[in-house]
């Protein structure tokens, strides 16, 4: 093919890899902390009846599973109404169980630190 049409092809695929990267990727955020006695506190605000050994599976279904496409993202990015859909969206695509999904979603709300 052409040089000019190379060079046009290759603008292209580089523009479409920086939005994948920068754009619609979430930001990573690293492997979370343990489970402490204030994620039970938080969580138990919207699921009154979570334990915390529910919250450790949880941690551990997004550790496993939340890291091989892209990097764990960082909890903080999104509110807890915007996690609901994503993770219907990214429970599926990991795999998991509706429980399962659950689980991961008490776990990343117990994170979420009130925003102003
Ligand atoms: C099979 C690959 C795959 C797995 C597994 C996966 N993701 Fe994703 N994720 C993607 C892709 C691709 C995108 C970007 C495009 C999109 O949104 O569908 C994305 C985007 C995201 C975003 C950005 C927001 C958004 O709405 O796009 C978040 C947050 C996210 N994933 C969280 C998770 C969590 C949490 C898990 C674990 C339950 C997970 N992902 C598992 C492929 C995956």
């Amino acid at each position: 093919m052409p040089k000019s049409l190379q060079n046009a092809c290759s603008r292209v695929l580089v523009s479409l890899a920086v939005v994948v990267v920068t754009g619609c990727f979430p930001a990573a955020g690293g492997i979370p902390e343990p489970v402490s006695p204030s994620d039970l506190v938080r969580a138990q605000a919207d699921y009154p009846t979570v334990t915390d050994v529910e919250l450790a599976q949880g941690r551990q279904l997004f550790i496993d599973r939340c890291g091989s496409c892209h990097n764990h993202p960082e909890l903080q990015a999104y509110t807890k109404a915007e996690w609901a859909p994503i993770m219907d969206r990214m429970g599926r695509k990991a795999d998991l169980s509706r429980a399962e999904t659950t689980l991961a979603l008490q776990f990343i709300v117990s994170r979420l630190q009130p925003r102003p």
